[in-house]
């Protein structure tokens, strides 16, 4: 349980705030930790019927924490990285197995995980200066959280790359249109819209409403597939030189140089 991670419930919705805005939110082990416990305790608990993910101070959520980043690029271990136990991937392998409905409500930046934990919700909303970024191959890493799949199943191949692999930002308006989000509304509304939709939810029956969304999203199997892929590609690549060397830019303040930190990989 961290402080910058707050739950509440009530009329059948789990609120998850992340409240970690002098960070942009950027989400850290134990945010995973509490989202991860979270989610588990709403598939149990039947007061709860949908969870309603939120941002803090005009910020949904800046990714992963590249300190934890750093960490993990640093950790001397030679395991392929599929069975490697981190709180990011827990909370990522938990989102295509969730069987209650998940709503997202998007002000100011959405970036790395901040946008692909979108895509395994069912209904987002997003004011008109969201912006959702997936800088993955500037990090030099790959797509996660199943995105390299849904992506393109949620809005074709074309969209899916420019927004995984090109970097590009993509506007709430450019989102909406992309069919990643399902309605731009103004910032002083946008909680009220997310929180009436996650109550009328809340209000269908609940067997068929948990039934519709499993018919609806198929099987999580192939989704589960390509994170295992994914994560065994990003364990390799986080102790690349060039992500090594995108993490240690970032927190330095500076522009990475990749051909510098290539050629002394090649030098050593
Ligand atoms: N991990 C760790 N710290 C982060 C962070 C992240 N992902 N994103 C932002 N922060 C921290 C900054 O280091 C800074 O900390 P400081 O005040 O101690 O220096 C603080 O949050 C504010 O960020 P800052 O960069 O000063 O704000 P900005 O408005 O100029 O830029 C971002 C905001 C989000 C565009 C920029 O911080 C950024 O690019 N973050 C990295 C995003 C990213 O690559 N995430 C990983 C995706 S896989």
């Amino acid at each position: 349980m961290t402080q910058e991670i707050e739950i509440k419930i009530a009329d059948g919705v789990q609120v998850v705030r992340f409240l970690r805005a002098d960070k942009k939110n950027a989400f850290t082990g134990p945010m995973y930790n509490t989202m991860s416990e979270a989610l588990d305790a709403a598939e149990k608990n039947d007061d709860v019927a949908v969870t309603l993910f939120i941002g803090s101070g005009g910020v949904f959520s800046a990714g992963n924490d590249i300190n934890d980043f750093m960490r993990r690029a640093g950790a001397n271990t030679s395991d392929s990285g599929k069975g490697i136990p981190t709180p990011s991937l827990d909370f990522i392998r938990r989102l295509p197995k969730v069987t209650k409905p998940m709503v997202a409500a998007v002000d100011g930046l959405a970036i790395g995980v901040g946008t692909t934990m979108l895509l395994h919700c069912d209904l987002v909303y997003a004011t008109p200066t969201a912006s959702l970024r997936t800088p993955f191959l500037d990090l030099g890493l790959v797509p996660e959280a199943g995105s390299s799949l849904i992506g393109q199943m949620r809005m074709g191949y074309p969209k899916a790359f420019e927004l995984l692999v090109l970097g590009e930002a993509f506007s709430a308006e450019r989102a909406h249109e992309a069919g990643i989000v399902n309605k731009v509304v103004p910032a002083e509304e946008l909680e009220a819209t997310a929180m009436k939709a996650a109550k009328r939810l809340a209000a269908k029956p609940r067997e068929a409403l948990m039934t519709a969304r499993r018919l609806m999203r198929g099987s999580p199997s192939e989704i589960d597939a390509m994170i295992d892929k994914e994560s065994a590609a990003y364990q390799t690549l986080m102790r690349s030189p060039e992500a090594k060397e995108a993490f240690t830019a970032f927190l330095e303040k500076r522009a990475p140089d990749f051909a510098k930190a290539r050629a002394s990989a090649k030098a050593k």
